[in-house]
């Protein structure tokens, strides 16, 4: 353990053996090893929150920014969940819970669900700040866990996971396969976007303009600004039509953000997903990104 702290390896995504270890061995839930954190990794969170902190005054909504205060997250080290949650579960009893990197879709829905947000504990390499192959611990834990001390937004987030079920109840009626497995393919699909255009990339109407509630932007300091200032970005009040059905791809600044109200708009639009999911409106949505690998598929139907 010494030995990977002191070569500064820690817990840099892609090179963090303690995470690789628990992937291979199959274990999805884990504990924060914090003594692996190398300096390297705690001046990663540093100067990422330095650089976000004045993009968060100006583009974040206040949800967000109040909630940034009650975590009392520490601008110069990587959090320690329990001390994120000793803040957090009070106020909506979310609880950040770590994991050793992709869990599958049924899973990570049913976490949120059961007020778990599932927490990636790794941290981009300090050299490389702007370039996020993956989810990691600043994205995770500074973009969307503030979010989650909003009773509105969590009660979304819980409401989004049940729909989960929705899906797998609907999936378990349908007796043939090949019409199983293309019905969840085009469901899972749908929350997949719905997801991506709200909870990662959503914009939200303030009184002093539109600010950013998707944790994709509130992590991001090049796209951040982008997202609200680019008058190349198309920015359109939300339509569950359009959006269950727009594909999008995640290796450039997003071209296309939706708008939505407040979080009660959210909420209801959560609502409205699952009534579509049962009428079977969301049985046959466009094709293309984001693809459903089979182990998303297969979590449903377990
Ligand atoms: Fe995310």
């Amino acid at each position: 353990m010494s030995a990977v702290s002191v070569t500064g390896a820690g817990m840099t995504t892609g090179e963090a053996p303690f995470v690789e270890d628990a992937r291979e061995a199959g274990r999805l839930y884990i504990y924060q090893p914090y003594e692996l954190y190398s300096e390297d990794n705690h001046r990663a969170w540093r100067t990422l929150y330095a650089r976000l902190l004045p993009l968060w005054r100006r583009y974040a909504n206040d949800h967000f920014l109040g909630g940034v205060e009650s975590l009392c997250l520490d601008p110069e080290r990587i959090p320690r969940l329990e001390d994120v949650n000793r803040f957090l579960s009070p106020l909506t009893g979310f609880r950040a819970k770590a994991v050793s990197g992709y869990i599958p879709a049924f899973q990570f829905f049913d976490c949120l669900r059961r007020r778990e947000f599932p927490t990636t504990i790794t941290i981009r390499r300090a050299d490389h700040l702007d370039y996020l192959p993956e989810p990691d611990i600043f994205h995770d834990i500074a973009g969307h866990v503030p979010m989650h001390t909003d009773a509105a937004f969590a009660e979304t987030l819980v409401r989004f996971g049940e729909c989960a079920h929705t899906a797998a109840e609907i999936a378990a009626g349908i007796p043939d396969l090949e019409t199983r497995t293309r019905r969840l393919t085009s469901i899972v699909r749908a929350m997949a976007r719905f997801f991506w255009f709200t909870v990662e990339f959503g914009l939200m109407c303030s009184p002093a303009g539109l600010k950013a509630y998707g944790s994709g932007l509130l992590s991001s300091f090049g796209e951040l600004r982008h997202s609200l200032e680019s008058p190349e970005v198309q920015r359109y009040p939300i339509q569950l039509e359009w959006a269950v059905n727009q594909t999008f791809e995640i290796d450039h600044y997003q071209p296309l953000l939706f708008i939505v109200d407040s979080f009660d708009h959210l909420f209801g639009l959560v609502g409205r997903l699952e009534e579509w999911m049962r009428e079977g409106k969301l049985n046959n949505v466009a094709p293309g990104e984001p693809a459903v690998n089979p182990g998303d598929l297969a979590s449903f139907l377990r």
